[in-house]
């Protein structure tokens, strides 16, 4: 079936929920205000009856109830047409005004205004990017319509007073309304008959009701709006509770807090390994791609290389922080690891630290000596800021680098270059100046 038949079916039912919604606000207004002489059919209204008609005959074309059960123009086959619906838009499409019929009888037409109800509840199913922000919307969108209809209903009881203009009683009963919904309740506004104190009860018991909602509901429904700020506040409060209680030292208590607060600020909190390590192959492998695409790009070595190499690279890398004076590998030690940095600035310092044979930035990598020439590590290496570096292990190298002996000998032609240099630098300064 075609598509834009399915986009002008969305468009019809949003252009019929406008009319509802606008027929809901003003209908109701316009009698208790006697805004218009009800008995007039004004624009709108004819309007709204060519909506409402057009809108009923269509639904009859598609359900069948007028003998082709066809559905044309639209992918899904139409629903039945519940005789309770028929008689909802029948009588929303009844111009009353034009049969000088009782005006109240055109609150009728205000009823089509379920079917926008109908159609939030077909919604649910859908999956919004922020649910929760639609949620929160459409309880206000229905709370501040039935504040409406309630001050209608109580400019209805009490009458007009002929000493305002209509907006200023209009904002009264408003006024009345918010303030009894909210319980607040100022009580400048009193109702005096028994009707209207019958009127006024009920709004302060639904009043009771709909603030139960908002506390109950919109706190929890604003502290979800960010689940995953949510879920690390959780855990930085958990891992603070524990350090109290094991009486931590304050400054690594701050470490600690420094680095969840970099962790946050750069990758959202998640760990990225793990959020990936359920998925299929296929599926890994393209998240992969994309999760340490910026690294693949700052890496000049990766720059040239095959499709092949990089997917390999990508899938074996895993993202790793160090905070600003972490020894990332100490000299002498053996290696496990190599390292691209894709954020942040290291030292590569002699292991007495006195010594710096160079400063490494983004795009950069180090630890390949070791584990290509499996010799210990010829200097430590030191985090000068925070750093962001993806790891590949001694295994992972050997298994991508034996297939791809191209890149393999030009990082092998680097580290013979860096330890040579790192040597003469090594006997330079132990001749030293003496
Ligand atoms: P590795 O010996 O495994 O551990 C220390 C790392 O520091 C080393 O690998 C190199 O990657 C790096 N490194 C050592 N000397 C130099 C140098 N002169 N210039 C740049 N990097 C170096």
């Amino acid at each position: 079936m075609p598509k834009h038949a399915d986009s002008f079916q969305r468009t019809w039912d949003l252009l019929v929920a406008v009319g509802a919604v606008v027929a809901a606000i003003s209908i109701p207004v316009r009698l208790v205000l006697n805004y218009q002489a009800m008995v007039r059919m004004t624009r709108l209204d004819w309007a709204l009856t060519i909506i409402f008609s057009a809108d009923m005959l269509l639904r009859l074309h598609r359900s069948g109830w007028l003998g082709s059960r066809s559905s044309p123009g639209t992918s899904k086959p139409a629903p039945p047409y519940a005789w309770q619906w028929f008689v909802i838009d029948l009588c929303a499409a009844i111009p009353f005004a034009a049969f000088s019929a009782p005006s109240f009888l055109q609150l009728l037409r205000a009823l089509k205004v379920a079917r926008v109800a109908e159609g939030m509840w077909r919604w649910r199913g859908v999956e919004f990017q922020n649910p929760t922000v639609i949620r929160l919307a459409l309880f206000f969108f229905w709370l501040a319509l039935s504040a409406h209809w309630i001050a209608c209903g109580w400019l209805a009881l009490r009458g007009i007073s002929p000493d305002l203009d209509r907006t200023t009683n209009y904002l009264r009963a408003l006024y009345w309304c918010v303030t009894t919904l909210a319980t607040v309740g100022y009580g400048d506004i009193v109702p005096s008959r028994n009707a209207e104190m019958l009127y006024a009860m009920l709004v302060m018991v639904l009043g009771v009701g709909v603030y139960g909602y908002v506390i109950g509901n919109v706190a929890a429904l604003l502290a979800n709006l960010d689940p995953a700020r949510v879920r690390h506040r959780e855990l930085v409060d958990r891992i603070t509770a524990f350090m109290r209680y094991r009486q931590f030292p304050a400054s690594l208590q701050g470490r600690i807090l420094d680095y969840y607060e970099y962790l946050w600020e750069n990758r959202l909190g998640y760990d990225e390994s793990a959020a990936i390590s359920e998925l299929p192959p296929t599926l890994r492998t393209e998240v992969s791609l994309f999760l340490n695409g910026d690294i693949l790009q700052k890496v000049p070595l990766f720059r040239g290389a095959s499709g092949d190499f990089i997917k390999a690279i990508a899938l074996e890398m895993r993202p790793i922080i160090f905070m600003p004076g972490d020894y990332v590998v100490r000299a002498g030690e053996l290696g496990e690891e190599m390292y691209f940095i894709s954020r942040g600035t290291v030292e590569v310092v002699s292991a007495d630290d006195k010594v710096v044979y160079a400063t490494l930035t983004t795009g950069d990598f180090f630890g390949e000596i070791a584990l290509l020439l499996r010799e210990p590590r010829t200097a430590s290496v030191r985090a000068i800021d925070y750093c962001d570096l993806y790891s590949l292990s001694i295994a992972a190298v050997d298994r991508v680098l034996t297939r791809h002996p191209g890149v393999a000998a030009h990082i092998r032609a680097i580290a013979r270059q860096r330890q040579e240099e790192t040597e003469k630098r090594q006997e330079r300064d132990e001749g030293g100046p003496f």
